[in-house]
Formats: C-alpha cells, sequence, structure tokens
C-alpha cells in the first residue's frame, strides 16, 4: 500500500519515528532493511547534551523516557547519512533547536548532507519551557518559516499534544511552509512511584509513549484532520497493522512507530508492514488514498449525537464465564445473571453501552 507524504512516494506508510532506534547510519540501515517507508532520524542538534541514568523505564503498558536528542552533533551526520542512504530508502531528518537561525542553520545542513525531508521536533515533556514554545503558534510561525525559507526540500512539525488547541499550532506550521504535520511526540509524565524508595521511577518528568497514548494519538490526527488541509503523519502507540489503520481512517497519510521497536526490534517493522500488506491485497487497496480519512465521516460532533432510547440485548449464546463483569458495570442493575444467560431488564437499561465492551464474549448488543 503505497503512500505520498511530504512529497514524497513511499512504497508504504510505515515509518520510523524519531528516537534512538534511528540514532546513527546503522540503525537507520536496519529500519530501512526491515521494510520503513521512510525512517526519521533521533533529533539532531547543534550541542548534544550528556545522557542521564537510567533513562527509559516501562511499565508493561506503557514507556517513560528522558533521552536526549542525538549523540551526533550535526557535523558528524555526513558519513552516517552516507551510510543509511546507501542502500536506497526515505531519511528524514529530525531537528531541535531553540531559535529559527540555529533551526534554519540544522536543516540546511541536513539537507546538504542528503536528507529526503526535514521535520522539526520543538516540544521535549522534560523541559515545561519547550513544552510551551511548542504549543505557542506564533513561535511555531516563525520557527517553520524560517526553515522552510532556508530549504528546498520539504519540512514537517512534530505537534506535541501537551496544548490546548492542536489546530491552531497546525495551521500556524502550515501558514510558516510546512508541507506536513506530524501528531504526536511524547506526553509529560511520571510513570510511577517506587513505595518502598519514595523515588518517582526516573527521578524527573519524562516522556510517555507506547500503547497508552494511541487514543491521544488518534485523536490529535483527527482534530488536525477537521481542520487544517495539511498531510498527516500520525504517532503514539502503533503496535499493529490494525493500528496503522486507525491513523489512516482518521485521516493521517503515514504513521510513525516508536515504542513498539523499542520494545520488540525492527522485526516489529516487518511484521507490521506484511500484515498490513495481507490485509490490502484483501482489500484491493494499493494506495492510502483509497482508505485515508474514511472513519472522520462517521466522527460526529458531540451534538450531532443520537440520543435515547436504545437498550441492550444478550445473544442466545451460552454465558461462558463467571465473571459478572456486565453486573459490576451496570449502575442502573439492569443486567441479571440466569442460569446459562444473563438477563437485561428493558425498563432499567439506559443503553449506556458499557456492558458489551467489557464482556469478554462479545455477547451484548445494542437495540434502538
Ligand atoms: C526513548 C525515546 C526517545 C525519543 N526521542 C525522540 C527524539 O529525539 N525526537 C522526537 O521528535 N521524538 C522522540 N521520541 C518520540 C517518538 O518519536 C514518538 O513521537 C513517540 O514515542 C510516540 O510514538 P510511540 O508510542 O510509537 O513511541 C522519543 C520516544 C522515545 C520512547
Amino acid at each position: 500500500m503505497r503512500t505520498d507524504y511530504l512529497g514524497l512516494r513511499m512504497k508504504n506508510p510505515v515509518m520510523l519515528a524519531s528516537g534512538p532506534w534511528s540514532r546513527d547510519g546503522k540503525s537507520i540501515r536496519k529500519g530501512i532493511g526491515a521494510g520503513a517507508g521512510a525512517v526519521v532520524t533521533e533529533t539532531i542538534v547543534t550541542d548534544s547534551l550528556t545522557d542521564t541514568c537510567p533513562r527509559i523505564a516501562y511499565n508493561g503498558f506503557g514507556a517513560q523516557n528522558i533521552r536526549l536528542y542525538s549523540d551526533i552533533q550535526v557535523e558528524g551526520w555526513p558519513e552516517d547519512m552516507d551510510y543509511a542512504k546507501e542502500s536506497g530508502g526515505i531519511v528524514i531528518a529530525s531537528i531541535s533547536a531553540s531559535t529559527p537561525s540555529e533551526l534554519a542553520y540544522l536543516a540546511s545542513k541536513m539537507e546538504s548532507f542528503g536528507a529526503d525531508a526535514i521535520e522539526i521536533s520543538l516540544s521535549n515533556p522534560m523541559w515545561e519551557s519547550l513544552e510551551i514554545v511548542a504549543s505557542d503558534p506564533e513561535t511555531i510561525f516563525k520557527m517553520t518559516r524560517e526553515v522552510a525559507a532556508n530549504v528546498k526540500i520539504p519540512v514537517a512539525v512534530k505537534l506535541s499534544q501537551n496544548v490546548t488547541n492542536i489546530s491552531r499550532v497546525a495551521k500556524a506550521a502550515k501558514q510558516g511552509g510546512a508541507s506536513a504535520v506530524t501528531a504526536i511526540n511524547t506526553i509529560r509524565c511520571i510513570l510511577g512511584v517506587d513505595l518502598e524508595k519514595c523515588e518517582p521511577s526516573l527521578s524527573t518528568y519524562g516522556g510517555y509513549s507506547g500503547a497508552p497514548i494511541r487514543p491521544l494519538g488518534l485523536a490529535s490526527v483527527a482534530t488536525v484532520a477537521q481542520a487544517v488541509d495539511l498531510p498527516i503523519c500520525g504517532a503514539g502507540g502503533v503496535d499493529t497493522y490494525e493500528h496503522v489503520l486507525e491513523y489512516l481512517m482518521l485521516g493521517a497519510s503515514a504513521v510513525q512507530v516508536g515504542t513498539a521497536i523499542m520494545l520488540n526490534g525492527y522485526e516489529k517493522i516487518t511484521e507490521i508492514i506484511s500484515d498490513l500488506e495481507e490485509w490490502a491485497k484483501k482489500k484491493q487497496i494499493t494506495h492510502v488514498n483509497q482508505i485515508k480519512g474514511r472513519a472522520l465521516k462517521n466522527l460526529k460532533s458531540f451534538d450531532e449525537m443520537k440520543v435515547g432510547p436504545a437498550s441492550y440485548t444478550a445473544d442466545q449464546k451460552e454465558c461462558m464465564t463467571d465473571c459478572e463483569k456486565c453486573i459490576k458495570a451496570c449502575f442502573y442493575d439492569a443486567i441479571e445473571k440466569t442460569i446459562n444467560n444473563v438477563d437485561i431488564n428493558q425498563s432499567l437499561c439506559e443503553g449506556c453501552g458499557l456492558c458489551s465492551f467489557v464482556c469478554p464474549q462479545n455477547k451484548l448488543s445494542l437495540v434502538w
């Protein structure tokens, strides 16, 4: 399933997100070798910072990281870009800086080293100050304008979810000359607290990533897609081909994968792409445009939502568990256990819907 993103013809819509899995030529080559449609480099800055240890924590659901940008300063990237691009493949350079001129410098350097496009990454959940920068449309406009004016290759802006109005920031990026936006970066978090040591998991705020942030990424992509006419790359919690399709159907042209590679290796990319290709073949879809935004049509505003009367019904299949999840989830006392099934008292059921989501057997469905 091909796609066109940032003016680049990609053989598939699955990209490597910016992160340590794309920190140098060797790792980028691994991503390209795994079949990725494109790879975004780890963010490149003028002065690399020393990393702290430990810097990545995981709790079985999501990850928190306090990793700081690429270890390779911009001047060190020509060899790595050459090596990365030797095998073919699209490489997008992620850059960050605190002033427009510094950003433009980084962008033109990376262009001269062979980058196919630029992704500006301004948010960073470790520093509140950068989250403020990333949510200020005026700053985003100025930063993007300076970069776009100084390179010939296309420019994308990576958006933070820590903003009050993501559409305004996306519009500012467009006005500044961006050809696309990526949504979303990691989200400011504290993964947990060690109760014996009274210490937060990583001793400071970090970026939350992986499965738990996918619903936030999906909402951000849909919000931008509804408000701004600009190609979008979705990111956040992509782990299967179905997740890729969710992003595409909500308006993305491509997606990025990060944490899933961190936890499962580059073969995760190969697996997602091969499952996606199989799905696309069955559905006779050859280009992302054939499905892009399909679910957006069914995304209503709250005011357009259907109001009652509605109730739930249980199918005739035997209830195979004693979980009673539906009964516990029913605040209206409408569900009772019978010998082999559950019984729904229609006069009490208010049609809230929760029972159908908690039932492990998918027994319950809504009747209008
Ligand atoms: C360890 C780690 C390092 C990251 N480094 C960067 C970075 O240098 N630049 C950037 O823009 N995003 C960075 N990200 C964010 C990812 O590119 C991505 O936007 C985010 O993790 C959501 O996708 P995921 O849930 O698939 O990981 C990093 C994420 C992680 C987990």
